[in-house]
């Protein structure tokens, strides 16, 4: 067991939470003058055998609480609430919602926290997801986060010479989040082979959080129990043919509140390399609460991870995940960064993926051979959407050349989500040699239509209906400079035919939220 589980952030001070523990003996009243006023430490057990510590400074004044919470990637969230006979409740305060934010950003989410006061702790359980710990009274030095690291000057570092296309894959979070197992991992292997999902390109089998368990007494990561043998696990995915990612963070606790890198990034780019590991996804999450959010700062937590990778010896594809702030695309290279994401998280349902996918065309220049802008894993597959709506997905993630990597249960697809995943004329777009920017071409309403040119000389067109009716849309081939005056053919890469062109006018007829996407070249 983990011998961080379950304490602080730091293993030292596992004993001052002790004594202080010890010396507040028994009674809520001789621990604190005002009641709840103090620190606390909710311990909810995971499957896993690790325990998940959130932390909360209360005040209480009367029958009414106000406090924060510690412990999430958002250092100190506000929270509001009341104890009355013994029953207390607390809310988290999101700040106020931008105009347009989809319906279930996370920062926007209310979590709502119900408990009884049982002696010297209270049974608290978290109603928002359903989960029931106990909080025990902490310190502020456990509760808090640790101070900063020193981060290295600044430099470029070489590029690594990885995925000259953009890469594509599978990743456990979008469908398992934290229930992911090794079980599961040789299963989506299995499934990429037996798909003929790895001829297409698909290689990189991603393990997301909540693999960790914890470090060992010479501060080695160790994994938990639904991974009981990493380098098993990463010796069988390569007897297929494919490759491993595995997630962390420069800070101590990752986003679900797993073990992080912070301190331990040359050991555990050591760790990864003995375990055979060949692509890092970094997510910053729990840096976020020690480190101030400028470029600075950032550029210096991923280049630590960086060049410890880049000293493990084995090449290791580097994908930076700090949500695009601070601008990644314009340094995430120069960190050793070989993807980047540009937004927060993708969710299962059309405003999400309709938001992040149209807001990546400003920035597409950036992306070039080995350095992708990530605008997320793909939903494809996980039921949130429509048929049309994956299609959309698949198409404009394609047309930004970003990463492909699957985020749905591989084993059990259906035969129409086999044809958006496997489309090899689209996936063909995607890993296009030239990884040229999109442009837009027109915007008629709701219907928006963009280009890209590809190495083999040809335009790809889409043209990708954003509103709730069906559309009738006249696309214009000759707007696109290159086959301005051109005798043109094209191909609808979606039913996989031939079409007919009149002149350098074509008809497209879009399904709501759907998409008809054209290789146009001269005849
Ligand atoms: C963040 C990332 C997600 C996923 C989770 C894991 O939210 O953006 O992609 O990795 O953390 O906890």
């Amino acid at each position: 067991m983990n011998q961080r589980s379950g304490s602080g952030w730091t293993g030292a001070r596992v004993f001052n939470g002790a004594m202080v523990f010890a010396l507040c003996a028994f009674t809520l009243v001789g621990c604190s003058k005002s009641g709840l006023t103090g620190y606390w430490d909710l311990k909810v057990p995971n499957e896993d055998g690790t325990v998940r510590n959130t932390y909360f400074q209360l005040e209480q004044n009367g029958e009414n609480l106000t406090g924060k919470l510690f412990g999430r990637s958002v250092d100190g969230t506000p929270l509001k609430g009341t104890v009355k006979d013994g029953a207390v409740h607390l809310e988290t305060v999101p700040p106020e919602r931008k105009p347009g934010a989809p319906p279930n950003e996370y920062q926007y989410r209310v979590t709502v926290y119900e408990g009884k006061i049982n002696g010297d702790k209270i049974e608290l359980n978290n109603v928002t997801r359903k989960i029931n710990g106990t909080a025990e009274r902490s310190t502020k030095e456990v509760a808090l986060p640790p101070a900063p690291l020193p981060l290295p000057a600044l430099r470029d570092l070489a590029d690594n010479g990885l995925v000259r296309t953009p890469p594509m894959g599978w990743n456990s979070w979008n469908k398992f989040a934290g229930r992911v197992t090794a079980d599961d991992v040789k299963g989506m292997a299995d499934a990429i082979v037996a798909n003929g999902m790895d001829k297409l390109g698909y290689v990189y089998v991603n393990i997301d959080d909540t693999w960790e368990e914890g470090r060992d007494a010479q501060g080695n990561i160790t994994t938990n129990r639904k991974f009981p043998d990493m380098k098993a696990l990463v010796d069988y995915v390569h007897s297929k043919g494919l490759k491993v990612g595995i997630y962390s963070s420069p800070g101590p606790k990752t986003c679900a509140q797993y073990e992080g890198s912070f301190g331990h990034e040359v050991q555990d780019a050591k760790t990864y390399a003995s375990w055979g590991i060949d692509y890092l996804k970094y997510d910053l999450c729990g840096a976020r609460v020690i480190y101030p959010s400028n470029e600075e700062t950032h550029r210096g937590l991923y280049q630590k991870m960086g060049e410890a990778l880049q000293a493990s010896g084995r090449p290791v594809v580097f994908s930076l995940c700090q949500y695009g702030e601070n601008d990644p695309w314009k340094w995430g290279t120069q960190v050793g960064g070989n993807l980047w994401r540009t937004t927060g998280d993708i969710s299962d349902h059309w405003e999400s993926m309709d938001k992040i996918g149209f807001s990546q065309i400003a920035i597409s220049s950036y992306t070039k051979p080995g350095h992708w802008n990530d605008p997320d894993m793909l939903e494809i597959g996980n039921g949130g959407m429509t048929g049309d709506e994956y299609r959309t997905h698949m198409s404009l993630w394609s047309m930004l050349a970003a990463p492909l990597i699957a985020g749905n249960d591989l084993r059990s697809m259906s035969d129409e989500t086999k044809s958006i995943l496997m489309n090899k004329e689209v996936i063909a777009v995607d890993q296009d040699k030239a990884a040229k920017p999109v442009e837009r071409l027109a915007t008629e309403g709701k219907v928006e239509t963009l280009w890209r040119p590809m190495a083999d000389g040809s335009i790809i067109v889409g043209v990708y209906n954003r509103g709730e009716d069906a559309a009738t849309s006249n696309v214009q081939f000759s707007k696109v400079p290159v086959l301005a005056g051109k005798r043109l053919k094209a191909r609808d890469l979606w039913s996989h035919k031939d079409v007919t062109v009149g002149g350098d006018h074509y008809t497209a007829q879009v399904p709501k939220h759907g998409v008809v996407l054209l290789k146009v070249s001269a005849k």
